[in-house]
Order: structure tokens, then sequence, then C-alpha cells
């Protein structure tokens, strides 16, 4: 059985003017102990998916669909389920670290807190724990550090005490949004290897969103490509990066990095990402795809092309491959 379980998963926001199809019929597994990478542009909805999964949503969204971990239902589940998924199974870091720091209260007290309030450890005992969850995540003088408060860490310390936090429960799910994009090169490949390491000894799934497709090279075993809110392109990381089965996720890979961001960081597509409150009635990449024909004004569904590979595109895959191989 998959650990993570997601059917037809759509958000919609309201707003004053508009309704934003932030997600859009979006079904994807995640088994027990795999890292799937979760890759596409700004705005294509990767975040919203995973707020949505974690019961995170800002007040003007709502989710629809289905989204079982460990068999269980969470989506929109009571506060009290939602509450208890997240302290035993489930858990989540972002980008930026004070999104789940408290800056006013020192980590002891806040990671021991968590322990005491859903392990029912006493203080004493849940500092301990703290003291070796901060050691796993390597950071040097735990024992001593542990009383700081969050502002007085680096920031990739800072990220590991998030880390630390989100690890305490020893969730079997962890949600990573972006959780390097802050850091400088050097200490983003210390957290990536940091994680890699902490996945491997707990056991632990990955849901991975980035925006750096080397880090889905390293570090997932299959990735799912958003663009406008749907899932594009899902499959092992090796073949659709070899081979890829959409135009977006081919234009992804070839097209020219960005001079002002880090190498590695996704490339600009020639054209406007689509406007999630106004969705097309056909594919929301037709106005930037070299492969366009008539059937595109309808909307291509999500279908196996290949045992475990799948792609939403009417163009057959012998164009989209002469069209790769022709490419200086
Ligand atoms: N509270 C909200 N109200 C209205 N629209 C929203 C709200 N939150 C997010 N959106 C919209 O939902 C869409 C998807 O946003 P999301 O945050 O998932 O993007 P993303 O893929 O994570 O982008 P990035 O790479 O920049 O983090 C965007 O069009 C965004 O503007
Ligand atoms: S369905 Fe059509 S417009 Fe959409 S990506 Fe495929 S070829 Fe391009
Ligand atoms: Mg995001």
């Amino acid at each position: 059985m998959a650990l993570l379980d997601i059917r037809d998963l759509s958000v919609r926001f309201h707003t004053h003017d508009a309704e934003v199809h932030a997600v859009n019929d979006v079904s994807l597994t995640v088994q027990p102990g795999e890292t799937l990478g979760i890759v596409g542009e700004s705005g294509s909805g990767k975040s919203q998916l995973a707020f949505a999964v974690m019961g995170l949503l800002a007040r003007n969204g709502r989710a629809f669909g289905s989204v079982r971990l460990d068999g269980q239902e969470i989506l929109n589940a009571p506060p009290k389920v939602i509450n208890r998924v997240r302290a035993e199974k489930i858990a989540m870091i972002f980008q930026d670290p004070m999104t789940s720091l408290n800056p006013y209260m020192r980590v002891s007290d806040q990671m021991a807190e968590v322990l005491v309030l859903h392990k029912g450890l006493s203080k004493r005992a849940a500092v301990a724990e703290s003291v070796r969850m901060l050691d796993a995540v390597r950071i040097p003088d735990a024992k001593g550090r542990v009383r700081l408060y969050p502002h007085e860490f680096s920031g990739g310390m800072r990220q590991r005490v998030m880390i630390a936090m989100a690890l305490l429960c020893r969730p079997k799910l962890l949600i990573a949004d972006e959780p390097t994009t802050a850091l400088d090169v050097t200490v983003q490949a210390q957290i990536m290897t940091l994680l890699a390491d902490l996945q491997r000894d707990l056991g632990m799934a990955m849901m991975l969103i980035t925006h750096d497709l080397g880090v889905v090279a390293g570090s997932c075993s299959r990735v799912a490509v958003m663009y406008g809110g749907r899932i594009r392109e899902l499959g092992p990381v090796g073949p659709v990066f070899a081979d890829p089965a959409h135009p977006y996720t081919q234009g992804l890979l070839s097209a020219i990095p960005r001079i002002d961001t880090d190498e590695g960081e996704l490339a600009v597509i020639p054209g406007q990402p689509p406007d999630m409150s106004r969705p097309p009635q056909g594919c929301a990449f037709r106005p930037r795809c070299a492969y366009c024909r008539d059937d595109c004004d309808n909307r291509p569904p999500l279908a196996s092309f290949a045992p475990d590979r799948w792609r939403a595109c009417f163009a057959p895959l012998a164009e989209l491959r002469a069209g790769t191989e022709s490419r200086p």
C-alpha cells in the first residue's frame, strides 16, 4: 500500500474578484521510504499541493478530492485527526525556518514542548531527546546550544534546527518545500546530504519540492512535473530526464539557465505561465508549446505510456524525440 495516496486533488482560492484554480486533479502516490520530487515554475501549485496535504491552506482556500496517509483519509479531516497525523506521521519543512520556529522561545523549550505534548515525555526527557535530535542533524555542541534562541543560529544551522524539530516525532513522510533555496551553495549541498542520511536512518519517505533539477537528479527516485496546477509528467527520474515525454519537461531541461541564479535552477522557457484565475479550456501549455495541434484545444489527460511513466500531452512521442534530437 502506498504511504501517501493523493487522488484527484484540487485546490481553489476565492479572492474578492476571482476563483484561483491553484491545483487541479492531481493524483500521485509516495511509497514508503522513497523520495518523490515535485518541480515546476513559480505559481505552478507545488506549495499549495503540499499545504492541502498538511491541512495548512490559507483561509480562502478549499481542497477537494482525497488524500490518504497509511490508508486513512486526511483531507479536510477534523482538527483533532489532522493534529494527531501531523504529530505522528507527517511533517513539513520550509524555505524559511522561521515559518516553523518561534523567535521568542528557546530552542530547548519549543522542541521539548512538542515531545511533552505528543509523546507524553517529561520535560527533562524531552530536552534530552531534543539534544539527541540536534546531534543527529549535526549541530556542534548540541547540548550547549539547545538553550539558544533561533536567531542565535546561522542560516544553515537554523535550517538544521527546523529539520530536527520536524523529525522529533519520527514522521513516516517529510514534505520539504524548497528547503535549501535561501542558503548558499555549499550549505545547500550539506543540507541535502543531511536529509538523505536522515531519510535512510529513519526509513522516512520524502516529497521534495524544488526548483533545482540537479537536486532532483541527485536525491529523488521519481519526479512529478507540474504546470498550471496539473501534473504534466510523472515517472522515474533517470528515464524522465533522459527521454522527457512532455514539451514542458523538455523545455525545463533544455532551456538556457538564468544567469542571475545558481546553476541548476529551473531554466526560463519563453512565454508566460497561465493565469490560474482563468484556466483555459484546452492544454494550458498551448501558448508556449512548439508541438501544439488542433487536439490541444481539449485538455490532455494524464495517461500511462510505458511502465511507471505518465504524461499529459497529445503530441506523438516520436515527434518530441525528433525535436530533442534536432536541438543543437
Ligand atoms: N491565499 C491565496 N489566495 C489566492 N491565490 C493563492 C493563494 N495562495 C496561493 N495562491 C495562488 O495559487 C497558485 C499556486 O501557488 P503555489 O504557492 O502553489 O506556487 P508554487 O508552485 O509553490 O510557486 P513557487 O515556486 O513560487 O513557490 C499561484 O497562482 C498563487 O498565486
Ligand atoms: S497537449 Fe498540445 S499544447 Fe499541450 S503540451 Fe502537448 S502538444 Fe503542447
Ligand atoms: Mg512554493
